[in-house]
């Protein structure tokens, strides 16, 4: 096996085994931190939408009924959770097993891409924004939100410290910042905002129409 599947294998029986309290867990999140971004990201999704690490399902209730809905998650067990919530609400979803890092998707196939509290877990979040920038239409829309390195020097040293344990117990990075990486590729940032001091981040951005204005 090799360093990359393993590691992956590591990951996906972690998130296995954290399905179960997950929503309760995040459920606070949400109320105290959070607030209202599970529905600013994905009232904004519009056309084919793919969602990239879709855990349990959380967003689903905050997606318009126009919007054709496909999930990729890495944990089966998330997944059953996702599917669950899916039927509950009565919407179709296409829900897939698969790799943020390698998406199974031709270039240009969605309109809308979103990934919630997911780019801080993924272990290599470049490449995973790099997969969802290809799946993407030129003009269509990549709406993200994750806590980030906080704007404030105190908290950000408190990250720090807390990604001395997170990362290699659960994968969890405190210091990462989407937004640099989207801008670099050359996408369009539309709209972000940070709260919390600076913790949590969210933003849309747009793909170029010509493929060449890309990075
Ligand atoms: C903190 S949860 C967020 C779930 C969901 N996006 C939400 O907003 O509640 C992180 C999720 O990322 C998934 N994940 C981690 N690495 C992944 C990868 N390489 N490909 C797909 N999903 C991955 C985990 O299985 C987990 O469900």
């Amino acid at each position: 096996m090799s360093p990359s599947s393993a590691q992956r294998s590591r990951w996906r029986r972690y998130w296995d085994r954290h399905s179960r309290t997950y929503d309760r867990q995040m459920g606070f999140m949400d109320r105290w931190l959070f607030g209202d971004t599970r529905s600013w990201v994905c009232g904004q999704a519009t056309g084919e939408v793919l969602e990239v690490a879709i855990g349990t399902g959380l967003n689903l209730p905050h997606y318009p009924a126009g919007s054709t809905l496909t999930g990729i998650e890495l944990s089966p067990a998330m997944l059953r959770i996702a599917h669950g919530r899916a039927d509950e609400l009565g919407r179709t979803v296409d829900l897939r097993v698969g790799d943020a890092e390698a998406l199974q998707f031709p270039d240009a196939s969605f309109d809308t891409v979103v990934c919630t509290f997911s780019l801080c877990a993924i272990p290599d979040h470049e490449r995973s924004l790099a997969e969802m920038i290809r799946v993407l239409r030129p003009g269509g829309r990549l709406l993200l939100a994750d806590h980030v390195a906080s704007s404030n020097p105190v908290i950000r040293a408190g990250q720090r410290l807390l990604e001395m344990g997170s990362v290699p117990i659960g994968g969890e990075h405190f210091l990462r910042r989407p937004l640099d990486h989207v801008r670099a590729a050359g996408l369009d940032i539309e709209h972000h905002d940070r709260f919390a001091l600076g913790i949590v981040e969210r933003l849309t951005a747009r793909k170029p129409t010509t493929g060449s204005d890309l990075a």
